[in-house]
């Protein structure tokens, strides 16, 4: 299991390796509204663990483009972890 730390909530979810991190929905503050990379109300800074996610598929692409203002950000609707840890805040 993977594990996905929500520095706002001060708890770990754990969630299966391979994960995409739209699971996280209803388990945390996380907003999650379109889940399709196109409105990031799911963006989130990682601040630890990056290594942990999968690079950005075309569709996270497109919307970080869009939203990001940062490299440590991230959509977590589209976002997949591979196994470890990652820290995140919004
Ligand atoms: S929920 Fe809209 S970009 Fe993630």
């Amino acid at each position: 299991m993977a594990q996905v730390e929500i520095k706002n909530d001060g708890k770990v979810v754990e969630v299966p390796d391979g994960s995409v991190l739209a699971v996280l929905d209803g388990k945390c503050s996380i907003l999650f509204a379109c889940k399709s990379g196109s409105c990031a109300s799911c963006k989130v800074r990682v601040v630890e663990g990056m290594e942990n996610l999968e690079p950005p598929n075309e569709v996270e692409k497109m919307g970080l483009e869009t939203f990001a203002t940062d490299p440590s950000e991230r959509l977590m609707c589209v976002a997949k972890i591979k196994s470890g840890k990652i820290v995140v805040e919004y």
